[in-house]
């Protein structure tokens, strides 16, 4: 690309005033294969117009969250919660980015107690007291995607160790977001996340993990919630990834529901927790777009 050309970004600016010298500083990095420390690609990095839209899906997947907020309660089932959101995200001319996706049935994913993830919602499962739940949406608006999950104590009151893992599992997530910084690697995430989970003796899954978002519900990076700080993607502005860190009481190992195959639980059958967010890398650190 020369340097009067546009930029390969899509902002219309000049190359040269553009991702010239961004580009310049990327390819001087000296990076060791064998730890898999590699370069994002163009197509990973989002210019100020990009942002906007996902902010704009960011809005309506904050939005949908708040509404779990005022409905969750004791007695519900999860099929209402998935109908309510269902019926937001599409009022507001967005899509539910679950729905559909690789055959996923429902709205939202609501994940009870040993769940770790993609539990699907429905008409029979009802929300019980001291249940903790997890429910995740992602909302895409005009080819942008916004991934966000809280985690909820149904009724406000659970076991005291229960109400420790949601608590901590929060501040491993914000210590993960803490570590993602423009020019390191993403294993620094991974780092951060399961230090802090091993000082408050849980463990962390790395069967799944964080990704990338934006222009598609997934994309590179793999985010590690549990790796070596040195490893993985840089980090670079413009970048736009979620931190998710599923954190067990008990052994890291889950396995899947055979019969409907989305359903992740822990093995061992103890209590796991996860909360998410999508970030914008930027030049100084980074921003939180969806929670
Ligand atoms: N929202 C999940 C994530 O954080 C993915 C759910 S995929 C689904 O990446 F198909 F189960 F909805
Ligand atoms: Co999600
Ligand atoms: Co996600």
């Amino acid at each position: 690309m020369k340097r009067n050309d546009p930029c390969w970004c899509g902002s219309g600016k000049k190359y040269k005033k553009c991702h010239l010298d961004f580009d310049e500083r990327l390819e001087g990095l000296k990076l060791d294969i064998n730890k898999n420390q590699i370069r994002p690609t163009h197509e990973l990095i989002y210019n100020a117009q990009d942002v906007e839209k996902i902010k704009r899906a960011a809005v309506i997947n904050t939005g949908a969250l708040d509404l779990i907020d005022e409905l969750i309660k004791p007695g519900i089932d999860t099929l209402s919660l998935d109908t309510a959101v269902h019926d937001y995200i599409v009022g507001k001319g967005a899509h539910p980015s679950c729905l559909g996706f690789e055959g996923y049935p429902k709205s939202i994913c609501t994940s009870i107690n040993n769940v770790v993830c993609h539990g699907i919602p429905s008409a029979d499962e009802i929300l019980k007291a001291g249940d903790i739940v997890n429910v995740d949406i992602t909302t895409d608006l005009d080819g942008f995607f916004a991934d966000a999950s809280r985690m909820y104590i149904v009724g406000g009151k659970t076991t005291p160790e229960a109400q420790r893992l949601v608590e901590v599992t929060r501040e491993i997530m914000e210590a993960g977001i803490r570590a993602a910084q423009p020019w390191h690697l993403v294993g620094e995430i991974g780092a951060a996340c399961g230090a802090m989970a091993r000082e408050n003796g849980y463990s962390v899954v790395t069967l799944l993990g964080g990704h990338g978002v934006g222009r598609q519900f997934h994309t590179p990076p793999f985010v590690s919630h549990d790796c070596e700080a040195d490893t993985g993607m840089i980090l670079v502005p413009g970048m736009v990834i979620t931190v998710e860190p599923m954190i067990n009481i008990g052994a890291k190992e889950v396995v899947t529901d055979a019969d409907d195959n989305w359903t992740v639980r822990t093995e061992d059958g103890t209590l796991s927790a996860q909360w998410e967010k999508t970030i914008l890398i930027t030049e100084t650190g980074n921003e939180v777009l969806a929670y």
